[in-house]
């Protein structure tokens, strides 16, 4: 078990380019090497909600800092608990995937290409590092995209925005 934590970290390392997510520069210790990308004691199912809040805060939250600001510091300076479950998160009890999430469309759509073209080196990150991790440190094999992000357009809008009239013409 070891030695697959130690060889995912030096991937992530590889992965990752110029910047190392050792403390050399912050001069804090790497949440990545300190805990290690693994799995919860127990399993994620059978986790209280207060158990993954604690989780998420102790150990997602820090590891996945580190892999954000390692593919961009400056776009993801101050990446947080809002940039996977988006501003309304305690409204909706953290519920994922988050529908303010960038909706990312299904594989072989028009949309999907346009989505390729549009963040060629987000999607690499996405597929490379952030699916992958998020799968291991939740112990879940087939962690998706859709794990995080919306595939279609919300059905039901409960917000104020579903009442906005198509007044103005955007295009
Ligand atoms: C990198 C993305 C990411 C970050 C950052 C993140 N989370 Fe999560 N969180 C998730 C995902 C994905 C799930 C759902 C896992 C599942 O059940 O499939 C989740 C689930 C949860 C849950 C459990 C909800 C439930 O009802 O099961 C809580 C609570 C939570 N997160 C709180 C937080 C808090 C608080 C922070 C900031 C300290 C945070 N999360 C940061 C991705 C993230
Ligand atoms: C663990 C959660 C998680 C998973 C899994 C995930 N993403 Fe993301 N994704 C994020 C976060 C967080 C951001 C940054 C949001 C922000 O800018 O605050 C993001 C941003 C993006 C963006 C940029 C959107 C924009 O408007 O800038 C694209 C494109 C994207 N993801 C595609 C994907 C694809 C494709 C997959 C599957 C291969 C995927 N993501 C898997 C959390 C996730």
């Amino acid at each position: 078990m070891k030695s697959v934590a130690v060889g995912l970290v030096l991937l992530l390392g590889a992965c990752g380019g110029s910047k190392s997510t050792t403390s050399g520069s912050t001069g804090k210790v790497s949440a990545i090497e300190a805990m290690g990308i693994t799995p919860p004691e127990s399993p994620w199912e059978e986790m209280s909600v207060a158990d993954r809040e604690f989780y998420m805060i102790g150990k997602v939250n820090p590891i996945m800092q580190e892999l954000f600001a390692a593919h961009d510091a400056e776009e993801f300076a101050d990446f947080d608990c809002v940039d996977c479950h988006g501003e309304e998160m305690r409204e909706i009890n953290f519920e994922m995937p988050a529908p303010s999430m960038y909706i990312v469309p299904p594989e072989g759509t028009p949309g999907h290409r346009g989505m390729m073209s549009t963040f060629p080196e987000m999607v690499k990150f996405m597929e490379e590092t952030v699916t992958p991790s998020m799968g291991k440190l939740l112990g879940v094999n087939d962690f998706t995209c859709a794990g995080c992000h919306p595939s279609e357009a919300p059905k039901k809008k409960k917000t104020a925005t579903a009442k906005r009239k198509p007044s103005k013409t955007k295009r």
